[in-house]
């Protein structure tokens, strides 16, 4: 099948590499000359670990090319993907689906003959709707199906997501399309992916949903950590506790210093807009939000506590930038507003991330980066984990009590036990800091 994928970040450029290595002719269109140029060059403007294998060996087997040309690919396809970004509003917080709507103008006026299109990206309910509205008034003649397929995958696990979903979902009621999507899909269907098909609607509300639960599931077991530190109970016991019930699970209940990403911050919010315009309120969501985005600002105060009360003059650094390991992605990451609020108390703040060093460099400022971990502790009056990157799993403490200028870890994503660490005064989420308490 010929597939045209509109727009080339991180789930644009997945999506075309693995249906490209499905078999299937894949051109990733995006409007951003240098990533194209970059990617027609070999190299891949964001970090997901084995991308840059995929997308070679599909180039090479003429399976996957790059464009900013969007009628020439989308003339040709018989599914034309949007996956382009779907931010959130300034102001509002509604979904800004100025991109979706600009891709589907464009892609109206290149259709040829009946095509799929297929939106991708996260859009609010009734968004299929109102690009099937932009279809019919640019190109009245166009013999289209919108079909919503709301994207599931994780950064930094997204090749695997992608091949082994624990589900497809296809919004759609146009018999012509079900075929369509299936054979898109057939590798997997063919692997037992249950492929479930919803109205469109339906579709598009599945996938917040999913993320507004999980965000629930995060923000429930980060309040339960404070209320363990005050009660001398430790939250990772009673996660395993709680997780071993099938009826909750074990995943999404690491406490943390909240969540953050490219998806959730933006996504529960735009939901809640949805349901308040809708008069039917989602008030557990909208408490979530607000309680994530007081404890990512909390975090500072933390640190604070662990050096007696005030961090004014002291030098902290920081291990980890990015939102998860395996990315390179900063949006809304923790440790932005953790930098931002450690600097206004005063404080020296020196940083390192294996891979989102240069991301992190454009949207933090004022602070001094490192080379390394040990580079980064150097004077240091504390160590704050904020990423659970791998190469932050098994740090050597006796050299870092001897470059910091006080030993005082903070672990914000509970890395390690407190007992593990001689000679550290340790501060985890949710356990108690004295480790015979
Ligand atoms: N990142 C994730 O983990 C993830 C997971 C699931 C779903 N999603 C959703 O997928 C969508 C895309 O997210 P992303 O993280 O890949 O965004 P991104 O910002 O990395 O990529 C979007 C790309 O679209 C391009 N673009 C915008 N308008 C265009 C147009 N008219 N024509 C061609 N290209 C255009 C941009 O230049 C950019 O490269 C969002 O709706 C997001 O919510 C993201």
């Amino acid at each position: 099948m010929r597939v045209a994928m509109i727009g080339s970040g991180y789930v644009g450029l997945v999506s075309g590499a693995c249906f490209a290595d499905f078999g299937h002719h894949v051109t990733c269109v995006d409007k951003d000359a240098t990533k194209i140029a970059r990617l027609r060059d070999g190299e891949i403007p964001i970090f997901e670990p084995d991308l840059d294998r995929l997308v070679a060996v599909n180039v090479r087997e003429k399976r996957l090319d790059f464009t900013t040309d969007l009628p020439g690919p989308v003339a040709e396809a018989e599914a034309v993907f949007i996956a382009v970004g779907t931010p959130s509003r300034r102001g509002d917080g509604h979904a800004d689906l100025s991109y979706v709507h600009m891709a589907a103008r464009e892609i109206a006026a290149a259709v040829n003959g009946f095509t799929v299109v297929v939106t991708k990206s996260t859009v609010p309910v009734g968004t299929g709707d109102e690009v099937e509205r932009i279809m019919a008034e640019t190109r009245p003649d166009a013999d289209v199906a919108v079909v919503s397929n709301p994207e599931f995958l994780r950064e930094g696990a997204a090749i695997q997501d992608f091949k082994h979903p624990d589900r497809i979902v296809v919004g759609t009621s146009d018999e012509r399309a079900k075929k369509v999507m299936t054979e898109l899909y057939r590798p997997l269907y063919l692997n037992q992916a249950p492929m479930l098909f919803t109205k469109r609607r339906t579709a598009e509300l599945i996938k917040y949903a999913a993320n507004a639960f999980l965000a629930t599931k995060i923000t429930f077991i980060n309040e339960i950590a404070d209320l363990c530190e005050k009660v001398g109970a430790d939250v990772q016991e009673v996660a395993r506790g709680i997780g071993l019930d099938n009826r909750i699970g074990s995943k999404f209940l690491h406490a943390g210093p909240g969540f953050g990403g490219s998806c959730f911050p933006k996504d529960t919010v735009a939901l809640i807009k949805t349901a308040q315009d809708a008069e039917a309120p989602l008030r557990i969501v909208e408490t979530v939000a607000a309680v994530n985005e007081t404890r990512k600002r909390g975090m500072a105060r933390k640190v604070a506590a662990a050096l007696g009360g005030s961090v004014r003059g002291k030098t902290i650094a920081i291990l980890g930038l990015t939102f998860k390991p395996n990315t390179d992605d900063m949006r809304e990451a923790p440790s932005i507003p953790l930098i931002t609020a450690l600097t206004d108390m005063g404080a020296q703040v020196r940083a390192y991330d294996p891979v989102g060093m240069a991301q992190a460099k454009e949207v933090i400022g004022g602070i001094e980066f490192a080379s390394g971990p040990y580079d980064c502790a150097q004077d240091a009056d504390a160590l704050v984990i904020v990423t659970e990157w791998e190469q932050f799993r098994a740090l050597d403490f006796e050299r870092l009590r001897t470059v910091m200028k006080q030993p005082v870890l903070v672990d914000l994503r509970n890395v390690y036990r407190p007992e593990e660490i001689e000679g550290f005064t340790y501060h985890g989420i949710g356990r108690p800091s004295d480790p015979k308490g």
